[in-house]
């Protein structure tokens, strides 16, 4: 059942309604799978444990897909037309140069970029496009900063559905606009930032023809947490200490949250692991509202207010997270409480420099992923997190997402001030800059190049 996660309102609805709020009180909802006393945990462990990852087409959606995989978690029946375009079953890397530019001992990255359109939320859409096949969609509609868009465009082509895509014009890397024109979809692009492509993806989604395909959907994020499984497989079921995502319309910490927090519903991890969400400071409204109101833990969720004061202009070159009023800030918030973790933001060249030592780790990743690793640094700087502490950390798109920001970087015109577009502004020195060198053409200059860099 799909529930409103409005304790006072506490509605209920079928899974079948095709409703993205609460139609009661406003508020959002969340699906509530039944899990609990029903299932034989320790047996469904096992029996991901003896099922085959498999990247070839063998047919079965719980051996090639990563979302589908953990079936007996999600609210979809065994023979429901499965979506899927591989995705999922992404790595857990060793990142040792980002973990002493953190101060930690050891440093884990899991990277979501690996997914079949580049970023994280191919997981979340292949429940998203399953769920409005069933409905009997026809067109899917997002507000995007880039790659839920591409995400959609790909899936709803999959499908068999139309794919309409809303883009803030102008604020959207390039790799990602390619990516939603290739998969065919409609691409309209609106004058204004993403908070008022969302605001009109929320006033259309009222038209029954329309299947809203943003977070806000409640299938996304169920396709979304099984991120989390995936992690605690690959861990062996280990927990980590800390957690570390970054955060925009904060679907993603809203979908690991509720991860782990079935896990321990299921008893197959004893604790969850501190969830900790980075923004970046000019477009950071969560982390304003954590600090502001000094909260700290599951006690203060009663002091959650009931509006999030939005960032009316928000910037920051990490565009897929150039949000100001987060759609699932209080579900996210509640995770962060409910785990003991932080919501903090990061500054440009903290993201930026943080980007290059991933990318020295040989991983890469788009700017917005790495507000990770350097909320961790900052994290550990301040004592919250220890030197020996379990670390990992969702790195969610792609390096080649957004090419035009590593050359900035590396060329050393990379730039930001408030309301600037790249190339303006205060200019970030690249701390590790590698910029291309013009060599004459000759086997003496290219040997003496080499020298010189040695
Ligand atoms: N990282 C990347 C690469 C993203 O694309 C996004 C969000 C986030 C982090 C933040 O995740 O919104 O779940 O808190 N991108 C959305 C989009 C908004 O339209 O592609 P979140």
């Amino acid at each position: 059942m799909q529930r409103c996660i409005n304790s006072a309102c506490g509605a209920t609805y079928g899974l079948r309604e095709r409703i993205y709020v609460c139609p009661r009180c406003g508020e959002t909802l969340e699906i509530d799978c039944g899990l609990t006393g029903r299932t034989d945990a320790r047996a469904l462990r096992d029996e991901w444990a003896s099922r085959p990852t498999l990247r070839t087409h063998s047919g079965d959606p719980r051996e090639t897909s990563g979302v589908w995989r953990y079936l007996e978690l999600l609210p979809f029946e065994p023979d429901a037309p499965y979506v899927t375009l591989f995705e999922g079953h992404t790595p857990l890397f060793d990142a040792p140069r980002s973990a002493e530019y953190c101060g930690l001992g050891a440093l884990r990255l899991k990277h979501q970029g690996y997914n079949p359109t580049g970023s994280f939320k191919d997981t979340g859409m292949a429940a998203a496009m399953t769920q409005a096949v069933i409905s009997g969609a026809h067109t899917a509609v997002c507000a995007s900063t880039g790659n839920t868009a591409a995400s959609l465009a790909a899936y709803a082509a999959h499908a068999g559905l139309q794919a309409a895509i809303l883009l803030p014009r102008g604020q959207v890397s390039s790799s990602k606009l390619a990516q939603s024109l290739d998969y065919g979809a409609l691409v309209l692009e609106i004058d204004g930032n993403f908070d008022a492509c969302m605001r009109l993806v929320q006033e259309i989604g009222d038209d029954p023809s329309i299947y809203v395909a943003n977070s806000i959907n409640p299938f996304r994020i169920e396709g979304q947490k099984t991120v989390a499984f995936e992690i605690m497989e690959q861990c062996n079921w280990r927990v980590p200490d800390h957690l570390v995502v970054p955060g925009g319309n904060m679907g993603n910490s809203t979908a690991l949250g509720k991860g782990f927090q079935e896990l321990v519903d299921l008893g197959l991890i004893d604790h969850l692991p501190k969830l900790n969400v980075m923004q970046a400071e000019g477009a950071a409204p969560l982390a304003r509202l954590f600090t502001n109101l000094h909260l700290k833990n599951a006690a203060d969720i009663q002091r959650i207010p009931e509006k999030l004061e939005p960032v009316a202009n928000p910037q920051t070159l990490a565009t897929a997270i150039k949000i100001g009023a987060p759609l699932s800030w209080k579900k996210s918030l509640r995770a962060v409480l409910r785990s003991g973790g932080r919501i903090i933001s990061v500054s440009e060249q903290e993201i930026a420099d943080a980007k290059a030592t991933i990318g020295r780790d040989s991983i890469g990743c788009e700017p917005d992923s790495a507000t990770t690793v350097a909320g961790i640094k900052k994290l550990v700087a301040a004592g919250h997190i220890g030197h020996d502490h379990e670390v990992i950390a969702v790195l969610t798109g792609h390096a080649l997402k957004d090419p035009d920001y590593m050359i900035r970087y590396h060329e050393g015109t990379l730039s930001f001030s408030s309301g600037a577009k790249h190339g303006s502004g205060q200019p970030l020195a690249g701390a590790f800059r590698n910029s291309p060198r013009r060599v004459e053409a000759t086997k003496a200059a290219i040997l003496s190049s080499l020298e010189r860099q040695r």
